[in-house]
């Protein structure tokens, strides 16, 4: 058998004459047409059958802690319905060479347009403390960039995170900042206390998913711990309840988790206002809320840390909330009346309780039932008399910062209207820090304190 004509020809094409090369080439174009034909008539079946990757493209990767230890969850978005896949591995390690596979939730947005988007969720467990892992997310029919991430551990003793509120896609003042200390690895889990994107319902829930794809940047790395704010409730919050994947089985609107010796709980003070949502929330939250109180373990978990978005007290002249209308921790309007968060937090010795809402930083004397419970007069947080607040809602967004009322009562120790955020590392049982970071001036810590406590709960006060 001789060698085929078009190879032959492909070897010697450039050596032979004009005439010879045209008959080659017109039966290297015959060949290639069969060939073609040949492989279009098999492929064809395959073609017809199979969908194209088309919005299938995984986006707004980010991740939360569901409060078991060892495990994480990694939370993303595609246009079209895909397989929902987490791909990792232990940094140095062959890479990819676990896998978890998760669930796909379809949502519909309530605008107008009705945009349909897929939620998936994966849950990895089995995670080692203290390694770090490298993941991408998606399916066959899209990956995700590859990120990285260091699981909780439980058992860390200097817990350290960034936290704030109204953090939005225009004017994120602190994003640059977070994304720096991020990829630093300084941060154990960020908190967002309510309000977000500003709003994600707007423009048919696309300013919601380019404030997801924003945050990708620090929430892919480091646990995105969440509570809803005012401006999540468009649609009875959906975008909020649907976007997140916090502990437990409330749709991310109030939950606890652990971590070293805190117990973090986080809360939904919007069940306070918006009754039109079911009034029975706000009750179910009290009820939860006593509950996770009595149970804790505090010789393991010393620290009892609350968040919520709007704040019990404040002093931002916006003629509104922590002035005319102060029912946020409990509304006699309801029946029976709502029962108050203070007192319960009081009660059960809650160290520290943070809030946003109001686009300024503001850190308050020990307090409680509006008078101030310093530790003394020298060393107001050494074994304070009563929980210390501190309300940080200015990490920036497009409705900028507040005003202060000129008159701020005696629980106000320090204000400031810089953007900005906070830092929080527990030290140990006795010790926690908490410093305010000013975007305004170039990240400079413009207020900080320890919080001294030889004791814990309610004990603690007397
Ligand atoms: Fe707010």
């Amino acid at each position: 058998m001789g060698i085929p004509h078009y190879i032959s020809c492909r070897v010697h094409n450039f050596f032979l004459h004009e005439d010879t090369r045209a008959v080659c080439f017109s039966s290297m174009v015959k060949m290639v047409t069969v060939y073609a034909a040949c492989a279009l008539l098999c492929f064809a079946p395959l073609l017809v059958v199979s969908d194209p990757p088309v919005l299938t493209q995984p986006e707004q990767v980010h991740l939360s802690y569901p409060g078991v230890p060892g495990s994480m969850v990694v939370t993303w978005t595609t246009f079209n319905r895909t397989d929902s896949l987490v791909e990792y591995s232990p940094w140095g390690d062959i890479l990819f060479h676990k896998s978890a596979k998760g669930s796909v939730t379809p949502f519909v947005d309530s605008g107008n347009e009705k945009r349909k988007m897929f939620i998936h969720r994966v849950t990895l467990s089995d995670l080692k403390p203290g390694s770090h892992y490298v993941y991408h997310c998606g399916s066959d029919m899209g990956w995700s960039d590859m990120f990285w991430f260091r699981p909780i551990d439980e058992t860390i003793i200097q817990p350290a995170f960034a936290l704030y509120g109204d953090l939005g896609n225009e004017n994120p003042q602190s994003l640059a900042r977070l994304q720096k200390e991020t990829q630093l690895g300084i941060l154990d889990a960020i908190l967002h206390i309510g309000d977000f994107a500003y709003d994600m319902h707007e423009d048919n829930a696309r300013v919601g998913d380019e404030f997801m794809r924003q945050i990708q940047s620090i929430a892919a790395y480091v646990p995105y711990m969440t509570c809803p704010g005012n401006h999540e409730s468009a649609y009875n919050f959906s975008n909020y309840r649907n976007r997140f994947s916090m502990p437990g089985r409330t749709e991310s609107l109030w939950y606890s988790w652990n971590i070293g010796p805190i117990h973090i709980i986080s809360l939904s003070t919007e069940v306070y206002f918006y009754l039109e949502f079911g009034q029975e929330l706000l009750f179910r939250q009290y009820d939860w809320l006593k509950q996770d109180l009595e149970v804790k373990n505090r010789a393991a978990r010393p620290w009892i840390i609350t968040m919520g978005h709007r704040p019990m007290y404040c002093s931002d002249d916006d003629q509104d909330d922590c002035t005319t209308f102060d029912s946020f921790v409990g509304r006699n309007d309801t029946t029976p009346a709502a029962p108050g968060l203070e007192d319960l937090f009081y009660l059960h010795g809650v160290d520290v309780e943070l809030w946003a809402h109001e686009h300024t930083y503001e850190r308050l004397w020990p307090v409680y039932g509006d008078k101030v419970f310093n530790g003394s007069v020298a060393e107001p947080y050494t074994n304070p008399k009563a929980p210390v607040h501190i309300i940080t809602g200015s990490a920036g967004c497009k409705e900028k910062t507040d005003r202060f009322n000129p008159n701020p009562k005696d629980w106000s120790a320090f204000r400031s209207t810089d953007y900005g955020y906070t830092h929080m590392q527990v030290v140990n049982h006795t010790h926690l820090y908490l410093g305010q970071v000013s975007d305004d001036q170039a990240g400079k810590t413009i207020d900080s304190i320890w919080i001294i406590k030889d004791k814990h709960g309610y004990d603690a006060w007397f």
